[in-house]
């Protein structure tokens, strides 16, 4: 039977505050815990290996999975992967700790968590990261990964590679993986993961550092990025990739290849509400096309890339505060309702070849609503955040890059 480390301790301590926090999602899982941990360590570990072999199993499958399949399949992984972050021991301080950076928002391992369980956006990844490891390796013997802000799990490889071991489809000499993360905590539990995975093989390093200064050792053939939320603010995306897009090898490649930010107007009953009050999970095939057909789109707002990164260039303005200039868009004239509608970012994620992470696909693509752009109309309360313009009107957007990220708009 596996012990906990502290001494003293039986199995049933899980239920101490410390890792309490962490099992209390659902009494369900507490007991699930309780009795996962009478099994022996390698009882365990096998339970964990085998459910991130079968959720990579389906998500590369070419055939169409039932979404009741993978949810199941993807919580098997969670509460497994949980399991071994429970073993981590973490403090309660360390487990939760949450912060905002110069670059952004450091989430708590506590709240990460989730992330394992976002299904399509770990689709859309672990496919085109998939893709591209196939491409590199049809040219060279081996590749070296870097996966910054990879969180306690870092849900876009570790499943990856535990099928890739599993399937023997590429063995340690072909992958070299650097795993980053500014989490003390996170690390921890990553350390936990990857040991319990028996994935060493294939980790060259596991740094504590903040990957927007990070300098890794060896040139990178593939980056593999994800840390943004929705309308692309709060996290950190754009200053990690446009810092660590200068270590790639000239042909290497960055995944996500290509993140298009888009702006539309939109009634938000509609977009919001209406259009997904029939359906059973929000996802880009069960949109309703005439709630897209209602949209106003008002076009590409930035398009992050490869080489729209290595070509950004940074406005500084007074007090330090960073921004980088995005694109003009004109605001449409002759729509009647304009200014009934509210503006909503969204991102269109492409991971690599045809995969990707449609919107609603995953929360980091849901249109977020931004409530402070006026358009023909005037907020009721005058607020200096306020953007007030007419239909008609030149927009240019600008990216701020703080501990705040997000989209300033000015008009020309
Ligand atoms: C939402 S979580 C995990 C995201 C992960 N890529 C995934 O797919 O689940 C975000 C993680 O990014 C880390 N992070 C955010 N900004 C960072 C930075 N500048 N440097 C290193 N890690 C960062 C946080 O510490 C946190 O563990």
């Amino acid at each position: 039977m596996e012990k906990p480390k502290v001494e003293n301790r039986s199995v049933l301590d899980f239920a101490d505050p410390h890792v309490d926090e962490l099992l209390k999602h659902s009494i369900r899982t507490q007991l699930e815990s309780l009795l996962k941990a009478k099994l022996t360590t390698a009882q365990r570990q096998q339970l964990l290996q085998k459910s991130f072999v079968d959720a990579m199993a389906l998500v590369l499958s070419d055939s169409k999975v039932e979404h009741k399949t993978l949810v199941k399949a993807f919580s098997a992984m969670y509460d497994n992967a949980v399991q071994s972050m429970a073993l981590a021991q973490l403090s309660e301080k360390l487990l939760t700790k949450q912060y905002v950076s110069a670059s952004g928002l450091i989430m708590s391992p506590y709240h990460c968590k989730h992330t394992i369980k976002d299904i399509y956006r770990i689709q859309g990844y672990a496919r085109g990261v998939d893709k591209a490891i196939q491409s590199k390796l049809s040219h060279t013997d081996s590749i070296t990964i870097l996966y910054p802000a990879c969180g306690p799990f870092a849900p876009l490889l570790l499943p990856l590679l535990s099928y890739y071991k599993d399937s023997q489809k590429y063995t340690k000499e072909q992958l070299q993986v650097i795993l980053v993360d500014v989490h003390p905590g996170a690390v921890l539990a990553l350390k936990q993961l990857v040991k319990d995975l028996q994935l060493d093989e294939f980790i060259l390093r596991i740094e504590e550092a903040d990957a927007t200064t990070y300098v890794p050792e060896q040139s990178i053939d593939l980056l593999v990025l994800e840390a943004m939320q929705h309308g692309f603010t709060k996290e950190g995306q754009l200053s990690i990739a446009k810092h660590l897009v200068q270590f790639l090898t000239i042909e290497g490649l960055i995944i996500p290849q290509n993140v298009s930010v888009r702006g539309m107007m939109v009634i938000g009953e509609n977009e919001f509400n209406q259009q997904w009050k029939e359906v059973e999970y929000s996802h880009s095939l069960n949109m309703d096309a005439s709630a897209q057909q209602d949209r106003v789109e008002l076009g590409e707002i930035l398009s992050i890339n490869k080489s729209t990164l290595l070509n950004m260039q940074t406005l500084e303005l007074q007090e330090g505060i960073k921004v980088i200039p995005a694109n003009q868009i004109t605001l449409p004239a002759g729509i009647e309702d304009m200014d009934k509608r509210i503006l909503a970012i969204y991102a269109q994620i492409d991971t690599f070849a045809e995969e990707g992470v449609g919107q609603y696909d995953s929360g980091i693509t849901h249109p977020r609503p931004d409530m402070s752009f006026y358009i023909d109309t005037k907020p009721r309360d005058v607020e200096h955040s306020h953007f007030v313009a007419n239909s008609g009107d030149s927009v240019q957007f600008y990216y701020q890059l703080s501990g705040l990220p997000g989209f300033v708009p000015v008009k020309v």
